[in-house]
C-alpha cells in the first residue's frame, strides 16, 4: 500500500516540536542502504518522489540559503544522462573497450529512479560554506530515510562521475563567482531484490567522550 502524502504545515502554522513514534525509532535504528546491484523496480511513483524530495528539503538550513537542488532522472533521461557519463569516461580513458564504456552508459539504468543532489554553495553568503555543505548532507540523509519510510530501498553514491567536470557540465551545474555547484551524490531509488545484511557500525565507546574526561596539554 502506498505511503501517505502528508501536507507540510502552512507557513507560520504551529508545528509539533516532537512526537513519539515507535515506528520512526524502529526505522532509524534498523535502516540500511541497499547496494545498487540489488535495486530493481518498482521505484517511487512521481507523487511519492515529490514527497521524498519535499522531506529532503526539510533539512535544517542556517539562514534559509537552500544550498542544494535536485535533478531527477527517470525513464529515458537515465540513458541520455548515462551517455554523457560514457562520453566523459571515453574521453578520459581513450583505450577503454566498448564493454567498459557500456558499463558507464548504463550507470543510471541500475535503478528505476535516480536523483542527483546538487550542493549549491554561495561563498559570499553570511552562512559559512561549511554549514551550507552540511545542509546538503542532511538533505541526503533525509532522502534515504524518507525513501525507506515510503517502502523503497536506496543508495547514495558518488562513484567517479560525481567528481567529473564534463559530467557536471552535461548536468548544467554552474561554477560562477556567485555560486559553486557540485554533486553531493546520486540517489538510486528502487526495491530491494534481496535484503541487505547489517554492516559493521562504529564502536560507540570510541566516538563518545564526556567533556569532563577531556585532557588538553
Ligand atoms: C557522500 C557519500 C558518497 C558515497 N559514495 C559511495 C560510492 O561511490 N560507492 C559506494 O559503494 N558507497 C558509497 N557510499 C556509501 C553508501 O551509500 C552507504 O552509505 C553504505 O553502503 C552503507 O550505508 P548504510 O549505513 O546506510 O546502510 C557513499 C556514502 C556517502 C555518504
Amino acid at each position: 500500500m502506498p505511503g501517505p502524502i502528508i501536507d507540510p504545515p502552512e507557513l507560520g502554522e504551529e508545528a509539533a516540536p516532537c512526537r513519539q513514534s515507535d515506528e520512526a525509532i524502529e526505522l532509524l535504528s534498523r535502516r540500511r542502504s541497499t547496494s545498487v546491484e540489488w535495486l530493481t523496480s518498482p521505484g517511487p511513483s512521481s507523487q511519492e518522489l515529490s514527497a521524498i524530495l519535499r522531506i529532503g528539503a526539510r533539512a535544517p538550513d542556517h539562514r534559509r540559503v537552500t544550498p542544494y537542488r535536485f535533478i531527477v532522472l527517470e525513464g529515458e533521461d537515465r540513458a541520455t544522462a548515462g551517455a554523457a557519463v560514457a562520453r566523459a569516461f571515453a574521453a578520459a580513458n581513450p583505450d577503454a573497450d566498448q564493454a567498459r564504456t557500456d558499463v558507464e552508459a548504463n550507470r543510471f539504468m541500475r535503478a528505476p529512479v535516480v536523483v542527483a543532489l546538487v550542493s549549491r554553495v554561495d561563498a559570499a553568503h553570511k552562512t559559512p560554506v561549511w554549514e551550507q555543505q552540511l545542509t546538503a548532507g542532511a538533505v541526503g540523509q533525509n532522502l534515504l530515510v524518507a525513501a525507506s519510510a515510503y517502502g523503497y530501498a536506496a543508495q547514495w553514491l558518488t562513484e567517479w562521475y560525481a567528481f567529473d567536470a564534463e559530467v557536471a557540465r552535461a548536468f548544467g551545474l554552474s561554477h560562477s563567482d556567485a555560486v559553486t555547484e557540485r554533486f553531493a551524490g546520486f540517489f538510486y531509488f528502487g526495491s530491494a531484490a534481496a535484503p541487505p545484511r547489517e554492516r559493521a557500525r562504529p564502536d560507540m565507546a570510541t566516538i563518545i567522550t564526556r567533556f569532563a574526561d577531556i585532557t588538553t596539554n
